[in-house]
């Protein structure tokens, strides 16, 4: 964590003259250490687009848990100690925004969404979106999550075999979202608007390298063009179709809670707000689980041993019955495994980086207004220093003995004011999804197959689609309901 000799300029030619406070440790106008970067720095960007995490890696081996990297025309800086991540997510919340570019790309489809909005626009969706998505509230959607889930397992092979596991609980999670956002089953929309999700996540991964995007019209952008209409379409019709009905006929889901929002003051929720956080719990709400429940059924198949403990707790929490809003907190070694495997993988790898809007004080340094934080929340999680055996998948570390680690070291949902505003309903969907997937099947690493490389497109994916064999327990009906 110590300042060391820095090969970059100690004295910022950008910022010399400004007025921007003197850091507390070094001389005036002086940044921390961090490779060198050339006159313009491309040649990181260069780097990290090629190994991301392996430069960070060996940036912060290097230089510590705090590193400048001048890529013009920005400063930016790497923060991997826990406690100062914490201070600028919580304490210094107020003085950042996120990258704007990013989310100028994220907000064509999020419109102004909760996830977009800074500012008091976003403290006033925020307030009043949390009801929602409270830990109480999202106990009410158990029963749809479970049904949904009973529906999906029961088309997984009768006679065991090889299963495109990642694909299968993308439709699962995907269906999951539609039940609790629209009370809508999975159907004939729901093929169309995964290749939609899939063709506009690898639009956006492109975009963010650019500085500026070309117009959607350009014919190459067809496709892009396509499932952007394919997406709005279907939130679209959803909410018309809502409309339609007399108000006292409205399920109890998302879309009726944003539309009573909507009632109570259609100037603050008029009808594009309610269709713009509909859009970001869609996409926000599958994609992320979808990831998450991908690698741990990995991390289940390569763990016997771990699959078998979670199997007799679930046994022993609720048989053959499909799983109640009671019963999940009888399930906290399942809980541990979903946990470990959200260190190991966190499928959001990388936080959305932060802008600083007035000079900040972090640790021994004093940073000017403009400056980038990048926070690499997969690098915190590799840290041997709070997770000894780093690539190891060890569910103990979360246990009552286990021994504990700075706060600020784990953040698969982030920190602070803009922490994950699902992270209720992610944690309650897994647990029951998990839950009922080793109720009924086993899960193993098919004859030969190498584990697989993250890679790293906007969520942490596997490099290669996931595959699994699947056997079903025998004794467990995939009537249980
Ligand atoms: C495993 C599942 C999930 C993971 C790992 C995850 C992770 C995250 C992270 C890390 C952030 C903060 C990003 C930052 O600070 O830059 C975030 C924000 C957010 N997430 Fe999630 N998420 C998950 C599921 C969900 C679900 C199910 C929903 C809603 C249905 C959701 C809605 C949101 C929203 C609206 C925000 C923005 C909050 C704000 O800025 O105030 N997420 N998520």
């Amino acid at each position: 964590m110590a300042a060391m000799n820095t090969p970059t300029s100690p004295r910022c030619p950008f910022h010399s003259g400004s007025s921007s406070p003197a850091p507390l440790s070094g001389a005036p106008g002086s940044w921390p250490p961090g490779p060198t970067a050339g006159v313009t720095g491309w040649n990181l960007l260069r780097r990290m687009s090629r190994d991301l995490f392996g430069e960070l890696s060996a940036w912060q081996a290097q230089f510590g848990d705090v590193v400048h990297l001048r890529i013009w025309p920005e400063h930016q800086i790497v923060v991997t100690d826990p406690q100062l991540v914490r201070e600028l997510l919580v304490t210094h919340h107020d003085a950042l925004i996120r990258w704007e570019r990013g989310m100028r790309v994220f907000a064509q489809l999020h419109g102004h969404s909760v996830f977009i909005a800074e500012g008091e626009a976003w403290k006033a969706k925020r307030h009043a979106l949390q009801p929602a998505f409270s830990g109480k509230a999202v106990e009410a959607f158990v029963p749809t999550i479970a049904a949904a889930t009973h529906a999906a397992l029961a088309r997984w092979p009768a006679d065991g075999g090889v299963l495109p596991i990642e694909s299968a609980l993308t439709s699962l999670t995907m269906d999951v979202i539609l039940r609790m956002l629209f009370s809508s089953e999975i159907g004939d929309e729901a093929r169309v608007a995964e290749e939609a999700v899939r063709t506009v996540s690898a639009a956006a991964n492109a975009e963010f390298y650019w500085p500026v995007s070309a117009p959607d019209w350009m014919p190459w952008k067809r496709h892009k063009r396509q499932a952007l209409a394919a997406l709005n379409g279907l939130v679209g019709r959803h909410l018309q179709a809502r409309l339609q009905q007399p108000d006292d006929a409205w399920p109890d889901d998302l879309l009726t809670r944003l539309l009573r929002l909507h009632r109570e003051d259609g100037q603050a929720w008029p009808l594009q707000a309610v269709r713009d956080e509909c859009m970001t719990s869609f996409l926000a709400g599958h994609e992320t689980a979808a990831a998450t429940l991908g690698w741990w059924a990995w991390c289940m198949a390569a763990h016997p041993q771990a699959q078998a403990t979670a199997v007799e707790e679930v046994r022993r929490a609720f048989g053959e019955h499909s799983p109640a809003a009671a019963d999940l907190p009888k399930l906290p070694y399942l809980a541990q495994t979903v946990q470990e495997t959200l260190r190991l993988y966190p499928t959001a790898p990388l936080l959305n980086s932060r802008r600083s809007t007035r000079p900040i004080a972090l640790g021994n340094w004093h940073f000017p207004a403009g400056t980038m934080f990048m926070l690499p929340v997969l690098r915190m999680h590799h840290d041997a220093r709070w997770f000894p055996e780093p690539l190891c998948f060890q569910p103990e570390r979360f246990g009552p003995a286990a021994a504990e680690f700075p706060r600020g070291a784990y953040l698969p949902f982030g920190a602070g004011p803009r922490v994950c505003l699902g992270q209720h309903l992610a944690l309650t969907e897994m647990k029951v999804i998990t839950a009922m997937i080793l109720q009924r099947f086993t899960l193993s690493v098919p004859a030969g197959m190498a584990a697989p490389q993250p890679c790293f497109n906007v969520s942490l994916r596997p490099e290669q689609p996931l595959v699994l064999e699947v056997a079903r327990r025998g004794g467990t009906a995939s009537g249980a309901g």
